[in-house]
């Protein structure tokens, strides 16, 4: 069941609680053991902008939203930070904006640049949709993981909450982006106001249809100064059993703990973990600009290095020495017979 990626999860395993629901997530954190031994990938997360476009129902960044101070990170700072103050146990970085194609140009091409000279850390953005040429240039830049959420699987609901553009359109995003070499991985959101057991299912359909390499489940946390503000948080469980049907799925797709898993309710995180989760990301944002960066709440659970590794340890999990980029790496030279190392020297 676990190996050939044969399961697709029923409602009832959406749902399931009590002794069923242990089984279910002891059988996937088995499944990410076989796959991943106790290694977990450690990246760290940095928020360069948010400014945003766009104006998702659910998201404190919208557009709409006057009351949050927006801001552009400098890329020097960031790449001083970087470079000079990150935990030894990171071997990827995350740049992470609102969609702002301005902060695109000005703030993330000269950081991965600064980051390339200097390290052979791995990087991710995710920056929402772009134009080709962006891409392209993000990629040449050394960027090679592009995180792209097709957020709600059902074309009716991504409309209905306003999510970026249109369903079809993002999921043809995805797909031109792991056509032009990209490692992608996707994510979408669970328990939004509404959302059936059906709905949430969708989204599995949809995950398994597209070229990636993990995705995410985050849970619906209602936004301050969003129209959703007073709408109720997502389900832990249907939240943690989507990581735990997502890791069955898939078993060889990195799959993140998101900080929000803790703000859905305490010890959020850990479930993650021990629901088949392999990814885990600690926030080097600079404070002052951190506050700014509301999707959620401003009272924001920030992960730390020191939270990182205490959670790592209660789960027996270990740090990867292998980044994620490199994994990838060597599983795509893997596929087309080259040798592993080739692409790393050509984009150095
Ligand atoms: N609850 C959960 N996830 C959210 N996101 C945005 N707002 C919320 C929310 N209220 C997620 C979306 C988006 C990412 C930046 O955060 O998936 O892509």
């Amino acid at each position: 069941m676990t190996r050939d990626g044969n399961y697709f999860p029923g409602e009832p395993d959406l749902s399931l609680q009590g002794e069923a629901q242990v089984r279910l997530h002891e059988c996937a954190a088995a499944a990410t053991r076989k796959q991943f031994g106790k290694k977990v990938f450690v990246r760290a997360v940095v928020e360069i902008s948010n400014f945003c476009r766009e104006n998702c129902t659910y998201c404190g960044m919208r557009r709409d939203n006057a009351s949050l101070h927006r801001f552009r990170a400098n890329a020097e700072q960031i790449a001083e930070l970087l470079l000079r103050h990150r935990p030894a146990s990171v071997t990827d970085i995350n740049i992470q904006a609102g969609e702002d194609p301005v902060a695109v140009r000005e703030v993330v091409l000269p950081l991965i640049r600064m980051l390339r000279r200097e390290t052979a850390l791995g990087i991710s953005v995710c920056l929402g949709t772009l134009t080709p040429a962006l891409y392209r240039e993000l990629r040449e830049a050394g960027a090679s993981i592009y995180i792209m959420k097709f957020e709600i699987g059902d074309p009716a609901r991504y409309r209905e909450f306003s999510a970026p553009g249109t369903l079809e359109e993002r999921l043809q995003h995805i797909r031109m982006l792991a056509e032009s070499g990209w490692n992608v991985s996707s994510g979408f959101i669970a328990g939004l106001p509404g959302q059936t057991l059906t709905d949430l299912q969708q989204n599995f359909a949809v995950a398994r249809s597209l070229p990636l390499q993990g995705c995410s489940v985050s849970p619906f946390i209602p936004g301050d100064e969003t129209p959703l503000a007073t709408a109720a948080a997502a389900e832990a469980n249907w939240t943690l059993n989507s990581i735990a049907a997502l890791r069955l799925m898939r078993p060889d797709w990195v799959i993140p703990a998101v900080s929000a898993l803790n703000l859905m309710e305490p010890d959020g995180y850990r479930h993650g973990l021990a629901a088949g989760a392999n990814l885990v990301t600690m926030n080097l944002t600079p404070g002052d600009l951190r506050e700014d960066y509301v999707i959620y709440q401003r009272d924001r659970f920030i992960m730390t290095e020191e939270r990182v590794l205490k959670v790592l340890a209660t789960q027996g999990f270990e740090p990867s020495e292998i980044g994620l980029a490199d994994y990838y790496r060597g599983r795509t030279d893997k596929k087309t017979d080259r040798q592993p190392g080739v692409t790393a020297a050509a984009a150095a």
